[in-house]
């Protein structure tokens, strides 16, 4: 696509001179298709300089940080911390229910894992980060937002640095041209077409408190989910689906015995842009795979319910 094209020369070239002849890059990556593409930009851009930090905090999708490391180790050939903190995650999260103040302690917590890394590093020049543009919106950085939610992408970080320069190549974008630049730079489809991933995690999944063995719970209830849409062959067409932990137990019954365990909510959307969106219609029969194998398969979850709510009002996480 030319546009894409014509849009990546010029943040490539931009970057370039940005960073000057012997400019080094710190970028936070996630994994995911935003913080991706900007690794893209920038290795085409100064090449080695470039150094990424990826914080594991506990709260990933099964098998994702794994999948992160051997992708982008082939991908771009810079130097990659992967640091491994969930320990420290829970142990913040620990009795915390508000999810605004489990954002802003993900938030912080990331930001002190990421300073320890960098100052291990030694100081680099430029910090560069996936914002887009409906992050810049809802975080009210836009020109007439209200703060829906406390994005924790966002803010701290480069200013707890110490960096003054920021390098953001796609806060004028949205999604869909995200993905658009993702493959005209020749990123893997897998990754490009990745649903997107909330920075706070699964936390923001798991209604109360976060602990180890509700994130096991959400975490496999998920990877159930993905696997039988992928399977049906939906994952390019319900563009964000995941299960959520409700705090809600309710009675049921295995064998002769009451059970009291939890409630796992199921979430698929369509939308263009993320700020709006429908439900995904989901096929009966697909749903039925997917309770049936969610109740037989996560030890602790004993009743499946979908959720059929636009947003607005209802947003597309539940936190
Ligand atoms: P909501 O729930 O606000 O979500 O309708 C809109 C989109 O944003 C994602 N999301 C986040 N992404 N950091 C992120 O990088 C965050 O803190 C965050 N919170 C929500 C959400 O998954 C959806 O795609």
């Amino acid at each position: 696509d030319w546009t894409m094209s014509a849009y990546a020369e010029t943040a490539i070239r931009q970057i370039r001179e940005t960073v000057g002849e012997n400019g080094t890059v710190l970028l936070a990556l996630s994994g995911g298709v935003d913080s991706s593409v900007v690794a893209a930009l920038i290795y085409k851009a100064i090449g080695k300089r470039l150094t990424c930090v990826f914080v594991d905090h506990g709260l990933l999708r099964k098998g994702e940080s794994d999948q992160v490391c051997h992708v982008f180790s082939h991908l771009f050939p810079v130097r990659f911390i992967r640091s491994d903190a969930a320990d420290r995650f829970f142990a913040d999260l620990k009795g915390v229910t508000e999810p605004e103040e489990k954002r802003h302690i993900i938030g912080r917590d990331f930001i002190e894992v990421f300073k320890k890394e960098a100052t291990a590093l030694g100081k680099l020049d430029y910090f560069a980060q996936g914002t887009i543009y409906p992050d810049v919106i809802e975080s009210g950085q836009g020109t007439n937002a209200a703060v829906i939610k406390s994005h924790h992408n966002v803010g701290g970080l480069p200013k707890e640095l110490g960096f003054t320069e920021l390098i953001e190549p796609l806060r004028m974008l949205f999604k869909d041209e995200v993905r658009a630049l993702g493959e005209t730079l020749g990123l893997p489809k897998e990754l490009v077409w990745r649903q997107p991933f909330p920075g706070p995690g699964l936390a923001i999944r798991i209604i109360g408190e976060v602990t180890p063995e509700k994130a096991e719970i959400v975490r496999e209830s998920d990877a159930i989910f993905r696997e039988e849409i992928a399977a049906a062959g939906l994952d390019r067409h319900v563009n964000q689906y995941f299960t959520v932990l409700t705090g809600i137990q309710s009675v049921g019954v295995m064998g002769d015995e009451r059970t009291y365990d939890y409630t796992i909510a199921l979430r698929a959307v369509t939308t263009d842009d993320f700020m709006t969106a429908d439900w995904a219609r989901l096929p009966y029969d697909l749903i039925a795979r997917v309770s049936a194998r969610i109740v037989n398969e996560v030890p602790h979850a004993s009743r499946v319910v979908l959720d059929v709510t636009t947003k607005p009002p209802a947003s597309i996480e539940w936190e």
